[in-house]
């Protein structure tokens, strides 16, 4: 396999039978996925995907991805939850760690900047000062194009468009990733003519971002959209087997289920490249959304190595005992940097010198999982070899699928998120959305 799951350091935490006591739940879950027995299966799409996208749409994207690279020195994408969370962590994980600040001169390609994942105005204020007179196109994403937060996003920049390229031109540059029949963002953008891609229906947003909710930031910003395609490919086709000693995304879900069952109720998800700090966003929405129901479930929660090893590092090691961790460590970097010699040893670093960071940063890899591993805390890992394309549609897959299969593990319908209806209802009945008056007068007399 082109990444590895490691659970040698489980060792301490399960039993060598245990694993193999789960294949039976694991072929049953297997079964419900494939062959959409299991609850939700409405929304299965994504477990061919790699193979079955839309190839005619793939080509629009790069061709609508060079035409933005061509007219726009920003690309401001729209969008919240799965309509955000894929594109951004992609465009960090496949780029330069500073790519928005490189001088366009060796950029080449337009910074790439999210709108209407929050409802801060200073956000989009200072958004739009950034810009400043520049040339810029928008990508709003909303299936349902009624998200509060994208859509008010979303009118705000149109504004600005308009401001500066008049109407006509305006709709050149706005880019609508939307349903493919219905909804509010459809209707509009075929009223005004707006250059469209899909939200496929069978794949929820959380498992999106190999269509055109994350392809088009994605290739905007440069990055190969057909190795990640690839990538994805291959693990499809890796991961096929219901087959536990075969089959290592389903591994990863067994034991996570196994150490759930044992009272490790909280997963961190940890890195150590600063640039993968949204990879576990992402993963925390794919967690979470399709897990947490029914009053239950593994809370995802995430930490930033080294950094975090000098905060929640503490907890980590010695607070309540119900934390197990996954880490994906990339074996090789992007850029390995040297330390270097000096005369004099005042620092005490002599004994580094020479030595590389990626070989201090590993070093610190091992001797924390060793440590939290003695603190009581499960250790898996995921090794990836670097941060290409090919390797992230591989890892997506990887956690897609594993995740699946855990929800079906714990007995839930892992591809719904009934909970996060109830906040709209309430911010639309505050707001005073039509419709909305009798509950928006309820609240107002709790509040
Ligand atoms: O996973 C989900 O369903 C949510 O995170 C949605 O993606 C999010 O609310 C955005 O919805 P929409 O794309 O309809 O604007």
């Amino acid at each position: 396999a082109h990444i590895t799951f490691d659970s040698s350091k489980l060792q301490k935490f399960v039993h060598d039978n245990e694993l193999g006591e789960m294949q039976a739940m694991v072929t049953a879950a297997d079964s419900e996925l494939r062959n959409g027995t299991g609850a939700g299966a409405d929304y299965r799409d994504w477990l061919n995907w790699p193979n079955d996208y839309d190839k005619e749409e793939f080509d629009r994207i790069k061709k609508a991805a060079q035409k933005i690279q061509s007219d726009s020195q920003v690309f401001v994408v729209i969008g919240i939850g799965g309509s955000y969370l894929g594109a951004k962590m992609a465009v960090d994980f496949l780029n330069d760690t500073f790519y928005n600040y490189l001088p366009d001169s060796e950029r080449k390609t337009p910074q790439v900047f999210f709108a209407g994942n929050s409802l801060s105005s200073s956000y989009v204020y200072d958004l739009i000062h950034l810009i400043g007179d520049r040339d810029f196109s928008v990508n709003i994403i909303s299936k349902s194009g009624t998200t509060t937060e994208p859509s008010i996003a979303f009118r705000i920049f149109k504004d600005k468009l308009v401001e500066k390229y008049g109407e006509a031109e305006a709709k050149k540059r706005i880019y609508a990733t939307t349903d493919a029949n219905s909804g509010a963002l459809h209707d509009e953008a075929k009223a005004e003519g707006y250059e469209s891609f899909v939200v496929p229906d069978g794949i929820g947003g959380r498992y999106s971002v190999l269509s055109a909710v994350g392809l088009l930031p994605i290739a905007v910003s440069g990055a190969s959209i057909d190795d990640l395609m690839q990538g994805a490919a291959d693990a499809e086709a890796e991961y096929v087997s219901p087959d536990l000693t075969k089959n290592e995304a389903y591994q990863y879900a067994a034991y996570r289920n196994i150490l759930y069952r044992k009272g490790y109720t909280t997963e961190l998800l940890e890195n150590y490249e600063p640039n993968m700090m949204m990879f576990s966003e992402w993963w925390k929405q794919l967690a979470g959304e399709s897990e947490g129901k029914d009053q239950k479930g593994i809370y995802p929660s995430s930490a930033n190595f080294t950094t975090d090893l000098h905060s929640l590092g503490q907890y980590i090691q010695e607070g309540l005992r119900n934390l197990m961790e996954t880490v994906v460590k990339v074996d090789k970097p992007n850029h390995d940097v040297e330390v270097p010699k000096e005369p004099q040893d005042l620092d005490g670093l002599g004994y580094l010198e020479g030595k590389t960071m990626d070989y201090a940063n590993t070093k610190a890899f091992e001797g924390v999982t060793l440590a939290h591993i003695d603190g009581g805390v499960p250790n898996m890992s995921v090794h990836i070899p670097d941060q290409t394309a090919y390797t992230l549609g591989y890892l997506i897959y990887f956690f897609e699928i594993g995740i699946a299969i855990s929800g079906y593990l714990n007995g839930i319908n892992p591809f719904n998120q009934p909970g996060v209806e109830a906040y709209k209802t309430n911010m639309f009945a505050l707001l005073g959305k039509p419709g909305y008056e009798e509950l928006g007068q309820k609240l107002n007399d709790r509040l």
